[in-house]
């Protein structure tokens, strides 16, 4: 979400004439669009505001900061006092302003903030995808959630659920197919609750995988609550929609998920990974797993790994639980999981999910794949892509071929991350 409204911010500014460069020494403006997830990510804000403060203060360099992002809309007034460096701060819902800021602090010199949610979806901004690898980019169908799950600052930071036009993401798709892209991942705090005016998520997919029949089509993140069979139906139903389910579990035991507001338990859960398997054999699903929460036990975590057993999860996010200062958790729980637990508990999970995700990926061995070419490996003549299962696959070819070429790999090894596999064919399209 944050590299897509990165591009959303680096458009509004180029269409009043900025230009982007990386060289530091050229910058006039330098925006850091920042997390507030998890209190890592928030750490290494506070580093690089350092690294820029010395730089303005010693070094003589002449640019405007601004704090953009979740980091803002949450600090506000500590970010001030943490550097006088910071010229300005700029929540997720306001970056139409940031012309407006810009100019005023040019003529005032007068800290700026701009931060109050509102209704905003950036509809007929069409994001320029300079980060994005030419091949694939992201499309942000919604920004908000109002899932409140008690650990997480998401709702707080980013507001209340706000779904795009379809007309406006169809017009937005087929922009990034005029700019070449091959595949789009569609993005929200929650795609799969996508409701705008009679029109859900798994109607909207349809729509987009019948107007774009050679577009490869993922998305991402899905609650398990709105997970509907329609949905897994949606997918099975089109070739151009990835065979990959991203579905966030974060804990394996039912009490650990009522005290996280998941509206889920362990069966439901289970079930719909059942429905997916039936519906749609050859689909992968990954998901995000947070150990160490409130009040979890030994016998919660045993839960969550023999959650992790039965499904076989091809890729994880695994997370330590990081109090959240306004969360329902930070305000009503306690921090009961010693630190040292928490650190114990997540390389337990890492290095189950390593064997898993070994275990996952050796179901390909002898199979062939469709890959959608997006890099050049490390090696010479070496390549990189993935299948439509979300899998990273390397092969070799001596021929060069064009990143975005689709091609058909023999798979002929696995490691816990990566296919490894034999040039069968270019495709045509
Ligand atoms: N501490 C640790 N991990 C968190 N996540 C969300 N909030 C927290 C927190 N307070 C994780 C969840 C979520 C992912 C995006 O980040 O696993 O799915
Ligand atoms: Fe946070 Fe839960 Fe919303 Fe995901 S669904 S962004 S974890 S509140």
């Amino acid at each position: 979400m944050n590299i897509y409204d990165s591009e959303l911010v680096a458009s509004i500014l180029t269409s009043e004439g900025y230009k982007i460069t990386n060289d530091i020494n050229q910058a006039k403006i330098v925006l850091i669009n920042t997390c507030s997830v998890r209190e890592h990510a928030e750490d290494k804000v506070l580093n690089r505001i350092k690294y820029l403060e010395k730089l303005k203060f010693k070094d003589g360099k002449q640019f405007l900061l601004g704090i953009i992002g979740c980091m803002s809309q949450r600090l506000k007034d500590d970010l001030i006092n943490f550097s006088k460096a910071i010229d300005f701060i700029v929540g997720p819902d306001n970056y139409r302003n940031l012309i407006k800021i810009i100019n005023e602090l040019l003529i005032t010199n007068n800290k700026i903030y701009c931060q109050e949610n509102n209704s905003e979806t950036y509809e007929d901004i069409v994001p320029k995808h300079f980060l994005s690898n030419g091949v694939s980019t992201y499309i942000s169908i919604t920004r908000g959630c109002e899932n409140f799950c008690s650990y997480c600052v998401v709702p707080y930071v980013r507001g209340k659920e706000r779904s795009k036009k379809p007309e406006n993401i169809i017009k937005e798709i087929t922009n990034a197919t005029l700019q070449g892209f091959k595949e789009i991942v569609l993005i929200g705090q929650n795609v799969d609750s996508y409701y705008y005016e009679g029109i859900n998520f798994p109607m909207l997919l349809k729509k987009i995988a019948i107007n774009f029949p050679n577009l490869r089509i993922r998305f991402t993140t899905n609650h398990p609550k709105d997970l509907t069979d329609e949905l897994i139906e949606v997918i099975s139903m089109y070739p151009n929609i990835a065979r990959h389910i991203h579905l966030p579990v974060q804990s394996g035991s039912n009490k650990i998920l009522k005290l996280m507001n998941r509206n889920y338990t362990r069966e439901y859960y289970l079930n719909r990974i059942k429905r997916i398997k039936e519906i749609i054999p050859d689909c992968t699903i990954s998901t995000d797993i947070l150990v160490g929460f409130c009040y979890e036990s030994e016998n919660d975590f045993l839960e969550t790994l023999s959650l992790m057993e039965e499904v076989i999860f091809d890729q994880a996010f695994m997370f330590k639980y990081s109090p959240r200062k306004g969360t329902y958790a930070y305000e009503n729980y306690e921090d009961t999981v010693p630190e040292e637990i928490k650190i114990q508990r997540l390389q337990k999970v890492i290095s189950l999910q390593l064997q898993h995700g070994l275990l996952s990926k050796q179901k390909a061995i002898g199979k062939t794949y469709t890959v959608l070419i997006e890099n050049y490996g490390k090696k010479k003549n070496q390549y990189l892509g993935r299948n439509s299962q979300n899998q990273v696959i390397i092969f070799e070819s001596s021929d060069s071929i064009q990143l975005g070429t689709y091609v058909n790999v023999l798979i002929e090894k696995a490691t816990p991350a990566t296919l490894i596999g034999k040039l069968i064919e270019i495709i045509k399209i």
